[in-house]
């Protein structure tokens, strides 16, 4: 009889623990993920990356339906009306269809999935449903949860104080929806909701949106998210929420203090940030203890410190990202198979989905100034506006710019930063120009096809070491 159930558990079916469960099975392992939610994919495909998209995509088309964005290309429409009810069920359809695909996938590659929280009872079992299951390697994949804001409740029922979760499943377009953080699901939450008609404010606690992000691409940023209607309260920190019926009162005051006011909303979206998953793991039991931040710390294979226990995404260190857990999951199944899996966490691209889109992949330039001792000479930063690249302006898309960061002295190029319509799709390339260790001459000789919105990207290199043709 085989010492252990299987030779891999993964705890959790997010991006994560789905791809390492299905990788480590391709590997010929006896694999079982364990998962507690009634449908696999985790936060990213059922209340996550997944319906967000789908309501970014279905608002943005209804924005250009109403907005003269239509017309703008000779296109002429009777009266636009909305019917939220009919793209809430969009985005449903698209949520189950993907996970729907994670459990045929699990059934094609012989993944077990055990229904149920997982807890450890030692470091080779845990007890899911009731159940004692034993495994020779466990991976902890079990993900992130919203951040509370202390002495604010969210009662997404109620969708008055409402988290990601309840803004994406709003049955009634706001008035006025006040969005707690300028991040990343602040702002795409929030285009969502006011190019569906809704009047948005976003109160942040820094000077800027998007903290990690290039310091051009956030000020360009707030210039952008101002145009298109949002009001921004910046350098501001909410004190309290106060929820009378169907009214919710936020008290906010200067975040280095002083006068305190009030703003009134209909909904109020708490957006804060994101906390690694662990209660309830039982990890005392196995003697893993969490960093000062709640992650689980892991070497460079993804190893805890307890000897058969694993951890990757959300629940470790590193942005809170779909496609970096996807990696991480590939990488810990490759490691535990005996191959060398390996995530190249310094070229990890970042994408805010809103319109137009931001993206970044490498260093920003305030951080590679930073590691350059603070001399300027030691880089080099060449900016292209996609107010000259012709596809861009051809399609009325005239904001944004890419960015890109080389060093100095080896031409290599350090990061890119874009804000394009399709920044999101334009960074790949970034990316894999950065994992082959590409100079900015490399992209500046590498043909790209035309009319794109990636020769913004060719020309912002060709200006790094001479001019661009178009500026
Ligand atoms: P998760 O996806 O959180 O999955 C963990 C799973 O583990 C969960 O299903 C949970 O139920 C399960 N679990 C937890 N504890 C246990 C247990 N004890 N036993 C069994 N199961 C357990 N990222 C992007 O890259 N692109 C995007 O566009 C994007 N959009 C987002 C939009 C929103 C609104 C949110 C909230 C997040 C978004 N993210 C996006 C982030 C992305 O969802 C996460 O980075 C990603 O899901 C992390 O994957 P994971 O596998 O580590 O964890
Ligand atoms: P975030 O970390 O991106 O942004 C939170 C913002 O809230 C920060 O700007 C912070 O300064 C601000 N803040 C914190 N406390 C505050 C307070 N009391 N008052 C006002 N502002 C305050 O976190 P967010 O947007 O919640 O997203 C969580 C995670 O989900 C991110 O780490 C991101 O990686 C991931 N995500 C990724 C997406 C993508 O890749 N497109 C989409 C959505 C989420």
């Amino acid at each position: 009889m085989a010492e252990y159930d299987y030779d891999v558990l993964v705890i959790g079916a997010g991006p994560g623990g789905y791809v390492a469960a299905i990788r480590a099975a391709q590997l010929g392992l006896k694999t079982a993920c364990a998962e507690g939610r009634e449908t696999l994919g985790g936060t990213c495909l059922n209340v996550g990356c997944i319906p967000s998209k789908a309501l970014l995509h279905g608002s943005e088309k209804f924005e250009e339906a109403v907005n003269g964005t239509f017309a703008s290309y000779g296109i002429k429409t009777g009266p636009v009306e909305l019917d939220l009810s009919a793209m809430q069920q969009q985005k449903l359809d698209s949520v189950k269809s993907l996970t729907g695909g994670i459990e045929f996938l699990f059934k094609k590659n012989k993944v077990t999935w055990l229904k149920g929280y997982a807890t450890f009872e030692d470091a080779h079992s845990v007890t899911v449903a009731g159940q004692k299951v034993s495994a020779k390697h466990i991976v902890i994949a079990t993900g992130s949860s919203v951040t509370p804001l202390p002495g604010v409740t969210v009662d997404n029922d109620a969708g008055v104080v409402v988290d990601s979760t309840g803004a994406l499943a709003l049955n009634r377009v706001p008035d006025h929806m006040v969005v707690i953080g300028g991040g990343v699901i602040g702002l795409e939450l929030g285009s969502v909701w006011r190019r569906l008609g809704a009047k948005v404010t976003v109160v942040e606690y820094l000077d800027q949106l998007l903290p990690g992000m290039d310091g051009d691409v956030r000020r360009e940023a707030a210039k952008i998210f101002k145009k298109q209607g949002m009001a921004l309260k910046l350098s501001t920190k909410v004190t309290g929420v106060a929820v009378d019926g169907g009214k919710a009162t936020l008290t906010v005051e200067p975040s280095a203090g002083g006068a305190a006011e009030t703003i009134e909303a209909d909904c109020v979206l708490v957006a804060i940030g994101r906390k690694p998953n662990t209660d309830g793991l039982g990890l005392d039991k196995i003697g893993l203890e969490l960093n000062k931040r709640g992650q689980i710390e892991t070497d460079h294979d993804f190893r805890t410190k307890v000897d058969g226990v694993w951890a990757i995404g959300d629940v470790i260190p590193g942005p809170m990202l779909a496609h970096k857990a996807e990696d991480e999951g590939i990488a810990v199944a490759e490691n535990i198979a005996g191959l060398t899996g390996i995530v190249n966490h310094d070229v990890i691209p970042g994408v805010v989905y809103t319109f137009p889109e931001f993206a970044g992949v490498g260093l920003t330039q305030e951080a590679a100034l930073e590691k350059a001792g603070g001399d300027q000479s030691k880089i080099k930063v060449s900016k292209f506006p996609m107010l000259a690249n012709s596809r861009a302006k051809t399609n009325h898309e005239p904001d944004g710019f890419v960015k890109v960061i080389a060093d100095a002295q080896t031409d290599r190029v350090l990061g890119v930063w874009a804000i394009a319509s399709v920044a999101g799709t334009m960074i790949a390339e970034a990316a894999l120009a950065m994992e082959f260790g590409a100079t900015s001459e490399d992209i500046a000789y590498t043909c790209h096809a035309h009319p794109t919105h990636s020769e913004a990207l060719k020309e912002a290199a060709m200006g790094i070491r001479e001019k661009p043709i178009h500026m």
